[in-house]
């Protein structure tokens, strides 16, 4: 069976996906002619999808599922054992909307007046002649988080910054980093751990609108608290995920300064440009390479066989350079959004698929709020410059960043 389904010679293919990484998927979908196909990663076999229709496929929850599809070792760092990510059906959805009902105007709207004063910190902190665009994000973002999330805080811990770093720099390496990155993933899920606990035994009082009282007390379909180990982990996939925002941050400022005709169009604080910007930013860099399922039961699809069990890869990236879908994928072209109809599955940096009852990024908003603020602030609120320096980044890294992570110098106020 599944003869039609074209698959990838040999015993194991990892090593070509690490060499080739974002593009591992895009090319071979050139080789084979399929938008389908199968290969072997870390020994198993997995079926590699690419492209619009695929992407619907993949976000049917009839069809898929998230038990079992995380490697442990990412599920380990990058997110966490017993999250969100890897709940399905009725349980997906009730822990899901805890998650969902903090995107609200109101509280996004917070979001945004701490990114712009934490930047302002930032500036007024800056005594040095470099400043760092990514080492200063990663320090505003933790402290955004942190106050959004609701963790009571010293002023700038900078030792925390370092730790979350740790979290999803180095999630996917293999070897002594991640050790590394379990370590302080441990230590940080402690210091979580007895938050709750003193939350939840009237020791320590916080504000309960946010996420860590939110989530210290939320109860399970079964009417019980949370286990403090998925509390202190569910809060982490909002603190981690806000900090690793600033990826993003460095690649707007990067987009900035090497597309300078488009930041033109930004100098009046125009919402829909800025959007259009922020879009295409999340569209054109690499962030997340692709995302992962198994086939909950046995089908047919397009004459494939996807049998039950098997490792699915969703292609995040080379979805959204796909040709069929993208005119010239590979030119930044902010004003594409203008004509952009919103398809859930074909713009899917951060998945795609519905939000609640679907595994699509629940910070997406808040990711492009974020973004929006900061790229109005270095645009209309400071002035700088730029010198020479090495803005190369890799395929095959994750997350990729700008060599010399964008340095600029003579940072002032407008
Ligand atoms: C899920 C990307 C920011 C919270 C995901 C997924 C991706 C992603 C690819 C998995 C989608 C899937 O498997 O179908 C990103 C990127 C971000 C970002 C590139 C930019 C830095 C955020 C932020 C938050 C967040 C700021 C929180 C405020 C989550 C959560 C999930 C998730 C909770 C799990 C959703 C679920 O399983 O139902 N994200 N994300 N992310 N993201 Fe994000």
């Amino acid at each position: 069976n599944n003869q039609n389904m074209p698959k990838e010679k040999g015993l194991d293919h990892t090593i070509s996906l690490l060499k080739e990484g974002y593009n591992y998927i895009y090319n071979r979908k050139d080789k084979y002619h399929s938008r389908v196909f199968q290969t072997r990663i870390m020994g198993e076999k997995a079926n590699c999808l690419i492209g619009t229709k695929e992407a619907e496929l993949f976000y049917d929850n009839n069809k898929f599922i998230r038990k079992g599809a995380a490697p442990s070792r990412i599920q380990k760092t990058l997110f966490g054992e017993g999250g969100v990510q890897g709940l399905d059906g009725e349980k997906h959805h009730h822990r899901k909307a805890v998650f969902m009902s903090f995107m609200t105007k109101e509280m996004l709207s917070e979001v945004k007046e701490l990114t712009e004063m934490e930047w302002e910190r930032a500036i007024t902190r800056n005594q040095t002649e470099e400043f760092n665009v990514y080492e200063e994000a990663k320090r505003v973002l933790t402290n955004v988080a942190m106050r959004w999330v609701g963790i009571p805080m010293q002023e700038d811990e900078r030792e925390l910054t370092d730790e979350l770093d740790d979290l999803f720099e180095d999630a996917s390496a293999i070897g002594l980093k991640h050790w590394k990155a379990r370590m302080s993933r441990s230590k940080t899920e402690d210091w979580i751990k007895q938050l709750v606990l003193d939350i939840r035994n009237g020791k320590l009082t916080v504000d309960q609108r946010r996420p860590l009282y939110q989530f210290s007390m939320h109860r399970d379909l079964d009417g019980q608290l949370l286990e403090p180990e998925i509390v202190s982990v569910e809060v982490l996939n909002l603190i981690r995920p806000i900090v690793a925002v600033s990826v993003y941050v460095d690649f707007t400022i990067l987009a900035s300064i090497q597309f300078p005709k488009e930041v033109e169009k930004l100098q009046q604080g125009n919402d829909k440009q800025l959007q259009f910007f922020i879009q295409e930013v999340r569209r054109f860099y690499p962030f997340f390479p692709f995302t992962v399922a198994r086939v909950k039961k046995g089908f047919e699809w397009n004459g494939y066989t996807f049998e039950e069990g098997t490792l699915t890869l969703l292609d995040l990236y080379g979805t959204n350079h796909d040709p069929e879908i993208w005119k010239e994928p590979d030119h930044f072209l902010p004003d594409r959004f203008k004509e952009w109809n919103g398809n859930p599955f074909d713009f899917i940096p951060q998945g795609g698929g519905e939000f609640d009852i679907g595994h699509r990024c629940a910070g997406e908003w808040m990711t492009i709020d974020i973004l929006k603020v900061t790229l109005n602030y270095f645009v209309n609120k400071i002035s700088y410059e730029v010198p020479q320096q090495d803005f190369t980044y890799s395929m095959n890294d994750i997350p990729s960043l700008p060599a010399s992570r964008v340095i600029l110098e003579n940072i002032r106020r407008k």
